[in-house]
């Protein structure tokens, strides 16, 4: 049995979907999670393209146990030197160089002659291989490439030692014949001196089937991300091409991954949160509705037997039915194994924190959810906290001022203001700004409830630029959206104060 290598890259070109971008310690944080989930290989980043990015990669090296940690790279000396600094501590190191392929790309944004390119590919696939004997090369826009030349450069590249060979369709333009007939040829030419990976968008919204079509003519890398998350449309999902392998191995002949796929729930719960974007209701796998029957036929049928209606179990995905778990009494030790069970391993200040918040919530919410314990623990801190708050006390009336009073903790003393605003959150806002002595201009803002029910948790994802250009994400969990939001805020004030100490 044929086992294809998933190839995750939520980390760089899910980062690259528009208001994705990511802190070191969330990224640290998806990072452990798809060590644990089972993939192959993660792209952790491209560490030439800032401080920022190569810490990430450098700290993800670092924590990562099973799987092979890769940074992207240029065809460039610099770019290449500096992702192998950046997975040197890693156990298993792989560097992905890469290159433009298409008449279009190489005339108009290289403005480089086809040989050139081939020299600038085996070059770079040689000195990469100074560093790591895993290479990975991709033909960026490969698929508006010509077949001869590909034919050409990839030769070349596996003579200078290319190992795996990617054949994106950069601008999610093909179509799955197409795609796996191209693929087929390639497979065919380079025999089994190296691996052929796809990496496709879905700007038609063919991403997936143009993988899968590809699988099938040979290809044994996927790349792909959680939620679909990635440039413009996003890339092929992780979690629809490795369900569908699974759920359809009679038609792919037992092609198999090493997915742990009772982990997918989870890490599609933890990206969604850390990243602020939701994938749509409707989404296959990891949307609200993927597993719900409205009709009553539907409802009828399941009932009597699921196999009428479903062609995976929810539980196959990690979905337990949201079972109503734990409540008010339960003590820390229920508490730990619900965390293990969901996959997560907090450690011992984490898992304080964690209990107290989950007791506090227990005494608000009378029905308390895996969903609820989900967002608990995906609202872990991994960095310091400046600041915190401590208290917060608002009034709000239709006829008067909105006016909220903050009592913000820093360094073990406590400070409090008060600020009048355009209705209670701008006013939240402006008085953190006071006491803090810094001055955010709101990006973004966004609440969503965990659960179902008026006492849900409710969740305040955030931007906030306290410097121009820079936008920084923030994360607030409470059962009132006020103290949600205010800690939102001060979590991305926390989140920006951590960059400017890197940097
Ligand atoms: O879409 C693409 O071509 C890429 C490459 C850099 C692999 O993301
Ligand atoms: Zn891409």
């Amino acid at each position: 049995m044929d086992n294809i290598k998933i190839f995750d890259t939520t980390l760089r070109d899910g980062e690259q979907s528009p208001g994705a971008s990511m802190t070191i310690p969330e990224k640290v944080k998806i990072a452990r999670k798809l060590d644990l989930l089972g993939v192959d290989i993660i792209e952790a980043g491209f560490a030439v393209a800032s401080n920022g990015d190569f810490e990430a990669v450098k700290e993800i090296a670092g924590v990562a146990q099973n799987s092979t940690i890769c940074s992207l790279a240029r065809t460039v000396e610099k770019d290449i030197e500096t992702a192998a600094r950046a997975i040197e501590n890693a156990k298993k190191r792989r560097i992905h160089t890469f290159i433009a392929t298409s008449p279009i790309h190489m005339d108009l944004k290289l403005k480089m002659a086809p040989d050139e390119v081939i020299k600038r590919a085996v070059k770079a696939v040689e000195f990469a291989k100074s560093f790591t004997d895993d290479v990975e090369f991709s033909c960026e826009d490969a698929t508006r490439s010509e077949m001869g030349f590909l034919k050409d450069i990839l030769s070349a590249v596996v003579e200078a030692g290319a190992t795996t060979l990617n054949m994106p369709d950069t601008v999610g333009y093909a179509t799955p014949n197409q795609y796996g007939s191209f693929i087929k040829e390639l497979v065919e030419h380079v025999g089994n001196k190296a691996i052929l990976s796809v990496h496709c968008h879905n700007d038609l919204g063919l991403a997936v089937a143009n993988s899968l079509s590809a699988v099938e003519n040979g290809a044994r890398q996927i790349e792909c991300t959680i939620n679909g998350l990635g440039e413009r449309a996003g890339n092929a999902a992780l979690e629809e091409i490795v369900m569908a392998l699974k759920t359809r191995s009679d038609y792919y002949n037992g092609l198999d991954t090493n997915i742990k796929t009772k982990e997918i729930y989870g890490t599609s719960r933890l990206v969604a949160t850390v990243c602020g974007i939701e994938p749509q209701p409707n989404k296959a796998i990891v949307g609200k509705n993927a597993f719900s029957h409205e009709s009553g036929i539907h409802q009828d049928g399941v009932l009597k037997n699921a196999i009428t209606y479903e062609i995976m179990k929810p539980s196959d995905v990690g979905i337990e039915n949201n079972t109503l778990t734990l409540g008010k009494l339960s003590g820390s030790h229920a508490f730990k194994d619900k965390l293990e069970s969901l996959g997560y391993v907090l450690d011992e200040e984490q898992f304080k924190e964690a209990f107290e918040k989950f007791k506090d919530l227990a005494d608000k919410k009378k029905e308390i959810y895996d969903d609820d314990i989900r967002a608990l623990a995906n609202s872990q801190d991994e960095i310091e906290k400046v600041y915190e708050l401590v208290k917060l006390q608002i009034s709000d009336c239709s006829e008067g001022v909105p006016t909220a009073a903050v009592t913000i903790k820093k360094e073990a003393m406590e400070y409090t203001d008060a600020a009048i605003g355009d209705g209670t959150i701008d006013a939240i806002f402006k008085v953190i700004d006071r006491v803090s002595g810094f001055n955010g201009h709101l990006k973004d803002y966004k609440v969503k409830a965990v659960t179902e029910g008026k006492d849900a948790l409710a969740r305040v994802f955030i931007k906030v630029e306290f410097e121009e250009g820079l936008a920084v994400m923030g994360h607030g969990l409470h059962i009132d959206t006020m103290i949600a939001s205010a800690n939102a805020y001060i979590d991305s004030l926390n989140n920006y104060l951590q960059i400017k100490q890197k940097d």
